[in-house]
């Protein structure tokens, strides 16, 4: 049985799995090379057909994850086209003027220069009634899917948005216990932004559902109120917060801000007092306070939130091992503070967690309702799972002239490594899945190095100066390196350790200067032999087998898809190795070519 699922929301994507086993899954975003796209994911849905060997009349089945998406996102593609400035517009001349002063007002009139051309919308807008009528877009998704696919409408299969989050944590777990717990948290979907799920057997039962565990919202238009893009640099924020001191005193004031709103009551989210909004209110109550305390209070307030929600789920389910999906289990630092927690004993993260991973489980959502579950279906140890490319992929490489190629190998390029260059490395074998690079889509650099994080940030990525970057270890050296906790296996950089007082001077560059944790992607050699093996050929030379990791993009871009994608960023940087398929890439030209900005 052929299953194409899709997510057309923002993040979108599509997996295709064949009798169970997921043969590849790909975020639209990739091929348009525009962050967070929305809508139906067609360049995804051709590249992943191709690399199945399918046709589109071959696909049996559809799955698409979330019921409720408004006509007016799709209109606008609202995460793919807004800037931080239109984040703003949206709070001060659509929410502000509906929720405190009552006006009817329309989104399409305060986005009409946003609009997209119709001729970008796939979906037919005919049938429908007004900007929130999802009744009459999810009519308009299933016609224009049935007809692309010339697949009877009976066969195409919408499934809620937190079930597909909880099904993708929990079928993406490789061993599962016998109890297991699933816990979703995220910005929202399908009115709900917190659910708890408990396995029985091979399926999930929801016991707790809500549109009150705001925790992600909060953290969203914090991010925003500190002058970041919400939905996308709720990382630096938290990056921002582990430079704070852990003094309790210092943020009181504005901790107490949160708390005394959004609070846990046994499994349930409750409200001491209920902010009219998740903007204006928090942003006119920390008035005066500084950027850094901001961060903390709310990174601490989120922890301490769910070290408690957690804590009080395992108590009344009598269940200690917890799968953990949507988009705020991309917090490494919250998860960390789970894991501790002695009530917990195991806390699986799948690789990107949040809306990039709906598609993979919109078709583990559908397994679970319609099929035996007797089927083996891939679950999702291997997060390489992407599109591979071969030699013929690279012949326009051999066509130009402002670069030099030739043969390398793993040796060759840990020695460049350890002389103090960066090396982006673009493995021609699939892609690693979700928002991390994993070694395949990676710029890599020498962690003993200090310097290099400099080199880095103004050269290549335009990082933000205060955002640590993260190490690839060998998984056998982990524990040398790291505390690790309950001996987790962190295969997808989805949680954060404290790294070994005797290491943080071996690997400054990985680790975060301040607060001493790492956000580590142990290397298991049989997941990415080739990635391992380099870092193996590194540490014969440096002695630690560990590689500074960050992804293999430029400022405000998706990460690298197509080799001519993997060219075009090395040419605009200041990169001056590619490593791409066993060929070693190197500039021409002594000029260098540096990011446009
Ligand atoms: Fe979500």
């Amino acid at each position: 049985m052929n299953l194409l699922s899709i997510h057309d929301g923002h993040n979108c994507g599509v997996a295709i799995f064949i009798n169970g086993n997921l043969v590849c899954a790909l975020s639209e975003e990739r091929i348009t090379r525009k962050k967070n796209e929305y809508g139906f994911p067609m360049n995804a849905i051709n590249y992943c057909l191709n690399y199945a060997n399918l046709k589109k009349d071959q696909i049996n089945q559809i799955s698409i994850s979330t019921k409720k998406l408004p006509p007016k996102y799709f209109l606008v593609k609202r995460n793919t086209n807004f800037k931080i400035e239109d984040y703003f517009k949206e709070q001060n001349e659509y929410w502000y003027k509906k929720i405190y002063l009552n006006k009817k007002i329309k989104y399409l009139e305060v986005f009409k220069d946003k609009k997209v051309k119709k001729s970008q919308l796939y979906y037919n807008f005919k049938n429908i009634k007004n900007e929130d009528d999802y009744l009459g877009m999810l009519d308009a998704r299933k016609n224009y899917i049935s007809n692309f696919f010339l697949l009877d409408k009976k066969n195409i299969f919408f499934y809620d948005h937190h079930e597909c989050h909880a099904y993708y944590g929990f079928y993406g777990m490789e061993k599962k216990k016998k109890k297991i717990c699933t816990v979703v948290l995220d910005g929202g979907g399908d009115d709900t932004n917190a659910s708890i799920w408990m396995s029985q057997k091979n399926k999930l039962k929801e016991v707790y559902r809500t549109n009150i565990g705001n925790l992600g919202r909060m953290y969203r238009y914090v991010t925003l109120l500190l002058g970041m893009k919400p939905t996308e640099h709720e990382f630096k924020v938290m990056g921002l917060a582990g430079y704070a001191l852990d003094n309790g005193n210092y943020y009181k004031k504005a901790i107490k801000i949160f708390k005394d709103t959004l609070f846990i009551s046994g499994i349930k989210f409750k409200y001491k007092i209920k902010p009219k909004d998740n903007y204006f209110y928090f942003a006119n109550k920390l008035k005066g306070e500084r950027f850094d305390t901001i961060s903390y209070a709310i990174q601490k307030y989120l922890e301490d939130m769910l070290v408690e929600w957690f804590s009080n789920i395992a108590k009344k389910f009598k269940v200690k091992d917890f799968a953990f999906s949507g988009g705020v289990a991309q917090n490494v630092k919250a998860s960390k503070k789970i894991l501790e927690n002695k009530n917990i004993s195991s806390l699986f993260i799948p690789p990107g967690p949040g809306d990039e991973s709906l598609p993979i489980g919109a078709a583990y959502c559908h397994f679970a309702h319609t099929q035996k579950l007797k089927q083996k279906i891939s679950n999702m140890k291997n997060p390489y799972i992407g599109i591979s490319f071969n030699e013929k992929d690279l012949l326009f490489l051999k066509k130009n002239k402002k670069i030099k190629i030739k043969k390398t190998n793993n040796k060759e390029i840990a020695s460049i490594l350890s002389r103090g260059n960066p090396v982006a490395r673009f493995s021609l074998d699939q892609h690693e899945f979700g928002p991390r690079a994993l070694g395949n889509r990676s710029i890599l650099a020498d962690p003993r190095n200090q310097d290099i994080i400099n080199l880095i940030n103004k050269k290549i990525k335009v990082r933000d100066f205060w955002m640590p970057f993260a190490p690839s270890i060998l998984e056998e050296d982990s524990g040398k390196i790291m505390k690790i906790i309950k001996n987790h296996k962190n295969f997808y950089m989805t949680i954060s350790f404290d790294v070994k007082k005797e290491f943080i001077s071996k690997i400054p560059a990985a680790v975060h200067p301040f607060d001493k944790t790492c956000r580590p992607q142990m290397v298991n050699k049989e997941l990415n032999f080739k990635y391992y093996d380099l870092i193996k050929e590194f540490k014969k030379i440096s002695r630690v087998g560990v590689l500074l990791n960050t992804s293999f993009n430029l400022h405000g871009e998706p990460i690298v898809f197509h080799p001519k994608d993997a060219l075009s960023s090395f040419l605009r940087s200041g990169l001056e190795y590619l490593y791409i398929g066993e060929y070693l890439i190197t500039k021409t030209s002594k000029k260098k070519y540096y990011l446009d900005i």
